[in-house]
């Protein structure tokens, strides 16, 4: 058999795949063996998430940020940045518009504090549990105590991407920062009763094949609940402004190798991916996707979000976008998931 095809073939039966056979698979010898990996993602996708497309309502509610990752145009030392805090009810508002829509999902997204508005937050949190909407925080890094009291006050899921799995490299893009530490509070998160998820940038400036294959493992050793991953894409105001952006058909094997080795993981279809191919949604979901998150962000602070440059549907309301969204899943024989859409992990085996 073609020797592509055999570790495809171990890849749908098992998911249990080395470093070296992850790798080949990024790799395929011609567009037709490209294709296979696709299907196989599709089928297994099909298996374990069944044909739903999970819509989750993003709230960037804060682009306040103490960090420095020198790929993002929200980085603390970009100046030229205005920057915005919504307020309690507006939060609340955003959410209930969400839930209108049949979104049975909120995510609550900022730049990381210095110190957490943990007040606000609990507050925010409470006032949403009123609406039936699963909460999903994507925050940054915090200690375990933060982290505990949110979860009390109603939080379900967490997102905090690892961005790279490799140590060097991740600090190179975080300054000052470890990747054993993002890791940690990872495990930390899970701990205290959060689905979680991690996930990570594609054609990162350094970024290899066998670290690709590392970030896939590591979606696996985490046990993640959700993997969120995009290419990356250079940001005028960063030092990163000249390098080449991801590549798109490299995200979408991506996405499907992560669907053949985490097996029943919610993956999101990225405004990342959208904003770099017109179509970039559809593909990925027939390449392993179940899930895509329309931002809900009310102007004039969606335009002020910019973590990325033209970032796709950043003129549409979130009213728009859900019937667009729709109109989308159905063009590729799937239908939206009504409900919270929580964590298959452990459903089907
Ligand atoms: N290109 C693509 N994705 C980016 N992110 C931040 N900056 C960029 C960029 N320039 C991603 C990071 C972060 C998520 C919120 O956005 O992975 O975790
Ligand atoms: Fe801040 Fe997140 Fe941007 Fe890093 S990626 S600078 S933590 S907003």
């Amino acid at each position: 058999m073609n020797p592509y095809y055999s570790i495809l073939t171990k890849a749908e039966d098992t998911g249990n795949l080395s470093a070296g056979e992850i790798k080949n698979l990024l790799d395929p010898p011609s567009s037709k063996e490209e294709n296979e990996l696709f299907k196989a993602a599709d089928r297994v996708r099909q298996y374990y998430m069944g044909d739903e497309i999970w819509l989750r309502g993003i709230i960037e509610f804060s682009n306040k940020c103490s960090r420095n990752c020198i790929y993002c145009g929200l980085r603390a030392q970009n100046t030229k940045k205005w920057r915005y805090e919504m307020t309690v009810d507006e939060i609340v508002n955003t959410s209930k518009l969400i839930a209108s829509l049949e979104i049975g999902t909120v995510v609550l997204q900022s730049g990381e504090y210095r110190s957490c508005p943990l007040e606000k937050l609990k507050t925010v949190i409470k006032r949403i549990k009123e609406i039936d909407l699963a909460i999903t925080l994507s925050i940054g890094e915090y200690p375990r105590d933060i982290y505990r009291e949110l979860k009390q006050a109603g939080a379900d899921r967490f997102l905090l991407r690892h961005e790279t799995a490799d140590p060097d490299l991740y600090e190179e893009l975080h300054p000052g920062y470890k990747i054993k530490d993002r890791i940690n509070a990872l495990k930390i998160l899970k701990e205290e009763g959060y689905e979680v998820g991690c996930g990570f940038m594609v054609g990162l400036p350094g970024q290899t094949l066998d670290i690709l294959a590392k970030d896939v493992l590591l979606c696996k050793d985490i046990e993640a609940d959700m993997v969120g991953i995009g290419p990356f894409i250079p940001h005028p105001d960063t030092i990163l402004k000249d390098e080449k952006q991801g590549d798109f058909q490299m995200t979408l094997r991506l996405l499907a190798a992560i669907r053949l080795v985490c097996r029943d993981v919610h993956l999101p279809a990225t405004t990342a991916m959208a904003t770099i191919d017109e179509f970039g949604r559809e593909k990925a979901w027939q390449a392993g996707a179940n899930v895509v998150m329309p931002t809900a962000t009310p102007k004039p602070y969606r335009q002020a979000y910019e973590l990325y440059p033209d970032k796709k549907c950043l003129e549409d309301s979130v009213e728009h976008c859900r019937g667009c969204l729709e109109m989308r899943i159905l063009s590729v024989g799937r239908k939206v998931g009504i409900g919270q859409g929580g964590s298959y992990k452990k459903k089907k085996k």
